[in-house]
């Protein structure tokens, strides 16, 4: 499988810290935000990875990352995404790395410590999500269940949640998943949403889900890129464990 960071956009949400380079070269504790996306797949075994991004500071990057060697990463690409068209725009640019294999795509300001080498492993057709309990999953795309625990679909960020569950910014996709971009219309958000992708999925019935181990978080948002500083200081032990005991991220 081969792996794929979004990385694009243009962190308005994180004005001013975005003004003067890329939201995702930010620092969560003693590394660059895009690292720890690029661990979560190094962890699951992909070591060939293209990474998507975009805006003004594009170029910084090539002086964090590199050719990716330091990192451990065997083949690295880059691919600039134009216009903040959405997750799935950014997405669409990967179909020639891919070439026809599955991918695991990961979100450039997502932190987690979840090992996804099992799942990774396991996976042959279709997509597969990983959902999390959190605090405000208004934030978020929520899965909705029937009373039996099937999955019915994906809401993004609903105003009255489903359930309690985030979707989190790691995917598995077969080849599929290009086809299905191609055939999306933009949102009321001008975007092109990960959301329907994954509906679409869900429609064909060919839609798995599992709930992710560990600890998670987006760092999109000030409150949530401040969380996830305090979860990587604990984890290196510079915070005491109990630190974080009854946080939550919103607003
Ligand atoms: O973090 C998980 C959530 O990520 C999911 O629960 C939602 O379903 C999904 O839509 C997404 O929601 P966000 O509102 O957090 O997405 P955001 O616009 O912040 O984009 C997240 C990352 O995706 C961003 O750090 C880089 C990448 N991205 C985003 C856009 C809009 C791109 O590469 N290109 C884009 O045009």
């Amino acid at each position: 499988m081969k792996g794929v960071v979004l990385a694009g956009g243009l962190g308005t949400r994180l004005y001013p810290l975005t003004l003067a380079t890329n939201k995702h070269l930010l620092p969560v504790y003693d590394r660059c935000m895009v690292e720890y996306p690029i661990s979560t797949l190094l962890q699951a075994g992909i070591d060939r990875i293209m990474v998507v991004t975009g805006g003004p500071h594009a170029g910084d990057f090539l002086r964090v990352l590199g050719n990716g060697r330091k990192l451990g990463i065997a083949h690295l690409e880059y691919a600039y995404q134009e216009h903040e068209g959405g997750i799935a725009d950014a997405l669409s640019l990967c179909e020639d790395f891919a070439d026809g294999e599955p991918i695991a795509v990961v979100l450039g300001d997502n932190v987690t410590n979840a090992n996804l080498a099992a799942p990774v492993a396991a996976f042959t057709v279709g997509a597969h999500l990983f959902f999390k309990k959190v605090p405000d999953p208004q934030r978020f795309g929520v899965p909705a269940f029937d009373t039996g625990g099937v999955l019915l679909r994906i809401d993004e960020k609903p105003a009255t949640p489903a359930s309690d569950y985030a979707v989190t910014g790691l995917y598995l996709y077969d080849a599929r998943v290009f086809d299905i971009i191609r055939t999306l219309a933009p949102s009321a958000r001008k975007e092109l949403e990960i959301t329907d992708v994954n509906n679409r999925y869900l429609g064909w019935n060919a839609l798995g889900w599992s709930e992710l181990d560990g600890y998670w978080t987006d760092a999109g948002t000030f409150a949530s890129l401040y969380y996830a500083n305090a979860i990587i200081a604990r984890e290196r032990g510079w915070i005491a464990p109990d630190a974080l005991a009854g946080h939550t991220v919103t607003p």
